[in-house]
């Protein structure tokens, strides 16, 4: 997709389909901005027939005639005081699916003096992907995009915009949520780390496949028992982004990376959804979309690396018994007392190599309890820090990107609940405050100095019905707020 900014007479615009922003109080001086296309009488009838009052989350769609122009949207931005960016993401994302398959190219016109100076990036940001779509799998049924082009009219004054960033960012979002949809059968450990390697290569970032023998040699015992049920070989993946001059902050991004969670021993029955977890490695998927999106934007003194530890959760003759008693890389015994707590016995062997990487900060995300789904639903996922300025920074990165968030506590007493008779912990408390006992399970495997925030993104990667910049399907749930985070550490 690609954005312009039209610095021409708006009367000389020759798109059919128009969207354009009102103020509130604003309508009539905004609408003059149009009145080449349609007269502000015709169009504020058409809007007192729909009670159309530029109220914020409101819109209209005119078929207008006469004009070259066909399709045109208004949408209400209420009080231009109370501004939402919400609101702003939720009509503008309604509005291009409408046009998507029909239209070649869309203008969109803003009251820009009342937004933001990144309004226009975000608006960008918005746009592209709200109308993504992924018809990899579906070979005879005709999904398509027509959509090309996005002009941004009436912003003659600004000068040198690129859209480079936006553009980048944007891929990193759509590389995770492509494997995030991909079926279990195609997106494999190997799959995985095949398109890990491809990102590296392209970006010249370093990269690491440790392979099971090297897992071995490692005493991953708690990665391993979990990929062991599985036919298919665990692939271990280490890639490192290194800017050019000095460090001045290291950090670790760690994702859960099951291609495919059966539940093991302890199988995913009744309403488990088993079919679904597919989308069990969507937090390696934010991490390796924000890898991609990282390699091409290239922040000055934040050196990252992205860790994954892939595998699948099966059943086979090796396959963990429920039962086991198994030894993480740390030293620490596990009794695994549920087969499908398998999420956080990868993440542990995971959180101990990149702690040993020394870095300032580690961010895991992960796919990792129904319960988190269960507290938060499908709009936010749960955080769990043990600081206080991490948890903040990540909760202002969200609330800029409209990525659900919220602060988790790591109750201290829960920890009980993990405790075993015959090893140091077990990987699974009682059901009340599931997803508290596995985020204090992840405390047990990384150097307590180390800042941590732990996302469980469980309600959060997958949407069954549009949302927001979200067509249903894979959202691709927290490579927007990584990057803005990031961005916030770089040292000009
Ligand atoms: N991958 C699941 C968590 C999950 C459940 C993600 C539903 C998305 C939707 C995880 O491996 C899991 O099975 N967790 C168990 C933990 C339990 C056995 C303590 C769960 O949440 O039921
Ligand atoms: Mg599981
Ligand atoms: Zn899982």
């Amino acid at each position: 997709m690609q954005f312009s900014i039209f610095k021409n007479q708006l009367s000389s615009w020759q798109g059919r389909s128009l969207i354009v922003g009102l103020n509130k109080y604003e309508i009539d001086s905004q609408l003059k901005e149009i009145d080449f296309i349609v007269e502000p009488n015709e169009i504020k009838k058409k809007f007192k027939n729909n009670n159309f009052e530029g109220e914020i989350g409101s819109s209209i769609s005119l078929n207008i005639l006469g004009h070259n122009l066909e399709f045109l949207s208004i949408i209400g931005l209420g009080d231009k005081n109370k501004m939402n960016s919400d609101v702003l993401r939720n009509s503008l994302s309604e509005c291009i699916r409408k046009v998507i398959d029909k239209e070649e190219k869309i203008g969109i016109l803003m009251p820009w003096e009342e937004l933001n100076n990144n309004a226009i990036y975000d608006i960008a940001e918005i746009l592209r992907l709200s109308s993504y779509k992924d018809n990899r799998f579906n070979k005879h049924r005709d999904e398509k995009i027509n959509l090309k082009e996005i002009e941004f009219l009436n912003l003659e004054n600004i000068e040198n915009i690129s859209f480079k960033e936006v553009e980048d960012i944007c891929q990193g979002v759509e590389f995770a949520r492509r494997l995030v949809a991909a079926p279990p059968n195609d997106l494999t450990p190997l799959e995985m780390s095949k398109k890990a390697i491809e990102i590296a290569n392209k970006h010249n970032l370093e990269i690491q496949i440790l392979e099971e023998k090297d897992c071995l040699n490692l005493g991953m015992g708690a990665y391993l028992a979990v990929a062991k049920g599985s036919n298919l070989k665990p692939k271990f993946i280490h890639m490192t982004y290194r800017p050019e001059n000095s460090v001045s902050h290291k950090v670790a991004l760690v994702g859960k990376g099951l291609t495919f969670d059966s539940g093991g021993y302890n199988l995913k029955v009744g309403a488990s959804q088993i079919e679904m977890m597919k989308y069990d490695m969507g937090g390696s998927a934010a991490v390796l979309g924000a890898a991609k999106a990282i390699g091409a934007l290239k922040p000055k003194g934040v050196e990252i690396h992205f860790i994954v530890a892939a595998c699948e959760n099966m059943i086979n003759g090796l396959a963990m018994h429920p039962g086991d008693v198994i030894t993480a890389s740390n030293g620490k015994t596990i009794e695994v007392n549920n087969t499908d707590a398998e999420g956080r016995l990868t993440l542990a062997d995971a959180l101990t190599y990149a702690s040993n990487l020394k870095p300032n900060t580690i961010i895991d995300l992960a796919t990792l309890t129904g319960a988190c789904l269960i507290a938060l639903g499908n709009d936010v996922a749960g955080m769990w820090s043990n600081n206080d300025e991490l948890a903040k920074e990540l909760l202002e990165a969200s609330l800029k990107k409209g990525e659900g968030l919220w602060r988790m506590p790591l109750q201290n007493s829960y920890k009980d609940g993990l405790k075993s008779h015959i090893a140091d912990m077990k990987n699974t408390g009682p059901r009340a405050g599931g997803s508290i006992t596995a985020a204090l399970f992840l405390e047990e495997f990384f150097d307590s100095n180390i800042n941590w925030a732990h996302i469980d993104i469980a309600g959060t990667c997958w949407t069954d019905k549009n949302k927001g910049l979200n067509p249903s399907g894979a959202t691709g749930y927290g490579v927007r707020t990584l990057i803005d985070w990031i961005k916030s550490k770089e040292k000009v």
